[in-house]
């Protein structure tokens, strides 16, 4: 009798013992989808989060998408059917995801937006993101400062380069940007000598170094090969900014002008100790990961996920609960205290 109810009590445990991982592994799976390995901050981006996430208990499935819209689609109606309860997305073309998150709202999973917002959609429940508007006022402010615009000073010639038109970041970027230096192109205090001003005429598809360096090589061509000097490039990021640093060392003899971008990813950072970029644009995507983390968090567990944005960031469905995480603005003169002692890089890897 005494080891007929032994059994039955071990029996009861290991089922209870199973339904629990059961429900642990299902009720916790998190998906990941980043856009693509082959710019650098993507890669960290999707480290940072797998590992913040597996620190408070998550399982993760963590994809990259190759850069193409339809890749990125299909991993996540993947995520969806095996299990994932809540979806952190940063997304290739903000517009191609209304379908497959459909699915995912029928099936109650949620949905976060993560750095770059889904559009036209009810089914993100939060957007976590860096200040967008800001980096692009940083970027402004820093060539203002540095041809001292304030004081009169110029005119100066300037060129614009901006993101990828599917990338909803990219037109708050130039916006931000164009928020400070418009005026002093208006009173031709900054001189665009390509004409080319407007987003549609500047914008680069995909943030596509290569795509930047030849529209600046055809733009140098025609309007710099005979020594007239460029002043100031204003490029959105980094990898558009490589582009215009190619195209000037292959085809630009005047000074070298001012240069911004951003993302401190090591290729620029090391271009920036060479002088060949003039600064670019913090993001530190430890604190974003964290944010998100939180969030995640909030959907799973319960509690208030952390929010200081509700007026900004609205979809085309509506206003998306965000936090914005500050952006900070390195040159050469701070990289070693931003990048280096806060751990973000090793030394070596800026050499
Ligand atoms: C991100 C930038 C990045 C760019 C290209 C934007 O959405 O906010 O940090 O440089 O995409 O990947």
């Amino acid at each position: 009798m005494k080891k007929a109810l032994c059994l039955l009590l071990c029996l009861a445990m290991v089922v209870s013992m199973l339904t629990a991982c059961g429900s642990s592994s299902s009720g916790n799976k998190v998906g990941v989808s980043m856009p693509t390995k082959s710019l650098q901050r993507w890669n960290q981006d999707g480290s940072n989060m797998k590992e913040q996430l597996e620190k408070k208990g998550y399982e993760v499935d963590l994809q990259f998408a190759d850069g193409t819209a339809d890749n990125q689609v299909n991993q996540l109606e993947n995520m969806i059917s095996n299990g994932c309860k809540v979806l952190v997305i940063a997304s290739i073309d903000g517009n191609s995801l209304g379908t497959v998150l459909a699915t995912a709202k029928e099936k109650g999973v949620k949905v976060i937006a993560y750095d770059r917002l889904i559009m036209n959609t009810d089914a993100v429940t939060y957007y976590a993101t860096f200040d967008n508007f800001m980096v692009g006022v940083k970027q402004g402010q820093y060539i203002e400062d540095q041809l001292g615009l304030k004081s009169n000073a110029g005119p100066f010639n300037i060129e614009l380069i901006a993101g990828s038109p599917d990338d909803n970041n990219a037109h708050i970027f130039f916006e931000g940007a164009m928020s400070v230096l418009k005026k002093y192109i208006d009173n031709g205090t900054l001189v665009v000598k390509s004409g080319q001003t407007s987003f549609e005429q500047v914008a680069t598809q995909d943030w596509k170094t290569d795509n930047a360096q030849s529209r600046f090589e055809a733009l140098i061509a025609s309007n710099y090969a005979d020594g007239t000097q460029l002043d100031a490039v204003m490029a959105s990021n980094d990898s558009t900014a490589l582009g215009v640093a190619n195209a000037l060392a292959n085809s630009y003899n005047g000074k070298y002008p001012i240069l911004t971008g951003q993302d401190c990813d090591i290729a620029n950072v090391k271009n920036m100790i060479n002088g060949k970029q003039s600064m670019s644009i913090f993001k530190d995507t430890r604190d974003l990961a964290a944010k998100t983390t939180e969030m995640v968090d909030a959907i799973l567990k319960g509690g208030e996920p952390p929010i200081n944005n509700t007026t900004d960031y609205d979809n085309g469905k509506f206003i998306v609960p965000s936090y914005l995480c500050e952006p900070v603005f390195a040159d050469v003169n701070n990289y070693e205290k931003l990048l280096v002692e806060s751990g973000y890089y090793k030394a070596e890897e800026l050499k």
